[in-house]
């Protein structure tokens, strides 16, 4: 039988270590993006009073908080995956994440002031977990080590 090429390329030494950390980054970057989706109806259920302004609610303060924490790390793994240089495929969707963070971020800023930007938000929100997960697949870091 054959060996398959492997989606997560051994790396050895630093580089090796590199990758595995931008894999452990990966895996929480996946996790934060499903609980930020939890925050941000926990926060809109949570919001209290005559509320007609959803920047003025510190409901939403967990939310906004896991947004800058997942902002960073996509940022940090992309920088530790240019380094750990692991192909090409995992450079281009971690290069996406940061991108598509970058967007979240603004389209969160500007949404309570005009609308449609805060719908495009929790539109964009699909798309940034779904190359979370493609990083992740890429890289293997929701697989088991063995
Ligand atoms: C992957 C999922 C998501 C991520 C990473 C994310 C990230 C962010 C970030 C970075 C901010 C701005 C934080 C700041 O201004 O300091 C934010 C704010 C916000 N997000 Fe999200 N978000 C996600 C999903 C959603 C969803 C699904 C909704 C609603 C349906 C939502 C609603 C909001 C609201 C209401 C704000 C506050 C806007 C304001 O302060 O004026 N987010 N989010």
């Amino acid at each position: 039988m054959t060996a398959q090429p492997s989606a997560s390329p051994e790396l050895t030494g630093a580089r090796g270590g590199v990758f595995a950390a931008a894999k452990v980054l990966t895996a929480l970057f996946v996790l934060g993006a499903l609980v930020s989706f939890f925050l941000a109806g926990l926060g809109t259920f949570g919001l209290s009073g005559p509320v007609d302004d959803a920047a003025a609610s510190s409901s939403l303060n967990p939310h906004r908080m896991l947004g800058e924490i997942l902002f960073a790390l996509a940022l940090l793994i992309l920088v530790l995956v240019a380094i750990a240089r692991p192909g090409g495929r995992a450079l281009k969707l971690a290069a996406a994440l940061f991108v598509l963070m970058l967007v979240q971020y603004g389209l969160g800023q500007a949404g309570a002031g005009v609308h449609v930007l805060g719908g495009l938000h929790a539109l964009n929100a699909l798309f940034v977990t779904g190359a979370a997960f493609g990083l992740a697949s890429a890289t293997g870091a929701l697989r088991k080590p063995h």
